[in-house]
């Protein structure tokens, strides 16, 4: 099988790793990939965002299946587009991504499927939490106790240009929920949690993620069936009702609160950095799974998940998530490597043959073990064999045994 890979960071990195074991694999091609990216298949000059280069390359390449990483290509409707050219894709079309795309279509599907999720609000009055509708790259969300919380946050979210959502002040351990779907089934796999603010002990601003870890204690096999079974199954069965199938990872924000699960959000596409502690878990086939839900039976697939637990700690840029940082050398990563860790890259170039930094989140770095706490250790150990100028990471990532 030939596979094009749509897009560069740590997240399509994992998912090339895992695809680059499946015994049908032939080739390998990514759009536009990253220097990691790069040892596993050939990487081509096309941006994730770029509808039409996309179709030119799938086409070009004969590939068998696209794999669409990120959101943006899918709420733009590039699956839609290479559907038409008769490509099979693992993501879904524009419509259904809308559930990503529009808070205010997603709080519609859940109260028609009955899932439990945040009280819409009519009257911002604190507590409360402002959210921007459509897509603000985890920038759209606001948490207000405080009047001028509020003041702010009606500010900056009208400033994205869409409608705003007010909610109800929610509660709980938070928790990502992924299901792989073939437009009217779902298959579970494993919960993870990620880490997305920038500080130890989760202050600070928000940010893409700096770390993850799974499994979550206390949320096994069982109560992963349970939750998708109340929240993506419904949601699935209502998309297929309104005439546009979800085809790809359906993923749940979920927060466990004192009343039961409640959505957060939902995203259309699998979590960054959630993935990469999430496919080191999975044993068997990748390849085979995300064809089936492509080609929409995933009746003869299986996920089996590995007992092993993981733990991915982002290295980030000095300056993030303000900044990013350009052109720094890199060292290490092969030191990181020879102790046992997978070193994802998400942020990074290659200027001559030298490795430097190119973004905000820079490496993931992500270690197994057979409980979360030595899966920890060695992350840790093998993060502080990789060294760049400004290199910043949590050292709480998986510290506490959170639910
Ligand atoms: P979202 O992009 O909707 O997942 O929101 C980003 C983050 O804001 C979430 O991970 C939560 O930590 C927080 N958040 C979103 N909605 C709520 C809510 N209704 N109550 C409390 N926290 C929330
Ligand atoms: N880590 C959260 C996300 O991928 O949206």
């Amino acid at each position: 099988m030939k596979v094009l890979l749509v897009g560069s960071g740590g997240r399509e990195h994992a998912l090339a790793w895992k695809l680059s074991q499946a015994p049908s694999l032939e080739e390998l091609h990514a759009a536009p990939g990253n220097p990691g990216i790069a040892a596993l298949g050939r990487c081509h000059p096309v941006r994730a965002e770029d509808g039409e280069g996309l179709l030119d390359l799938a086409s070009s390449l004969t590939a068998d299946l696209v794999v669409v990483g990120p959101e943006a290509p899918l709420v733009a409707g590039v699956a839609d587009e290479l559907r038409h050219l008769g490509v099979a894709v693992f993501g879904p079309s524009a419509e259904a991504a809308r559930i990503e795309g529009s808070k205010s279509f997603a709080k519609d599907v859940m109260h028609a499927a009955g899932v439990p999720t945040a009280e819409a609000l009519s009257v911002a009055r604190t507590p409360c939490v402002i959210k921007a509708d459509g897509l603000a790259a985890g920038k759209g969300v606001f948490i207000c106790r405080e009047q001028h919380e509020l003041d702010t946050a009606l500010r900056e979210a009208t400033a994205f240009g869409d409608s705003i959502v007010i909610e109800e002040l929610l509660d709980g351990e938070e928790l990502s929920v992924f299901a792989v779907c073939d437009g009217a089934g779902a298959l579970p796999l494993p919960a993870v949690q990620d880490f997305k603010r920038i500080g130890e002990g989760d202050q600070g601003p928000n940010t893409g993620g700096m770390g993850s870890y799974s499994p979550v204690a206390g949320v096994g096999a069982e109560d992963v069936e349970e939750l998708v079974d109340t929240i993506h199954r419904p949601v699935l069965a209502e998309l297929a009702e309104r005439g546009m199938p979800f085809v790809g990872v359906l993923f749940a924000g979920v927060m466990l609160t004192a009343d039961g699960p409640r959505v957060l959000e939902f995203n259309c596409r699998f979590g960054d950095p959630e993935t990469q502690s999430l496919v080191p878990r999975l044993d068997g086939d990748l390849l085979e799974l995300l064809v089936a839900a492509a080609g929409g039976d995933l009746s003869s697939v299986t996920v089996a998940t590995a007992d092993a637990a993981a733990v991915t700690v982002v290295l980030a840029a000095g300056g993030y998530p303000a900044a990013g940082d350009v052109g720094t050398p890199i060292e290490g990563i092969e030191d990181a490597e020879a102790a046992g860790a997978l070193v994802f890259h998400a942020g990074t170039a290659l200027q001559g043959d030298r490795l430097v930094t190119n973004g905000g989140r820079i490496l993931n770095v992500t270690a197994t073990g057979e409980s979360v706490a030595t899966a920890r250790d060695r992350a840790y150990e093998a993060c502080e064999l990789i060294s760049f100028p400004g290199m910043r990471y949590r050292r709480d990532i998986a510290a506490v045994a959170h639910v």
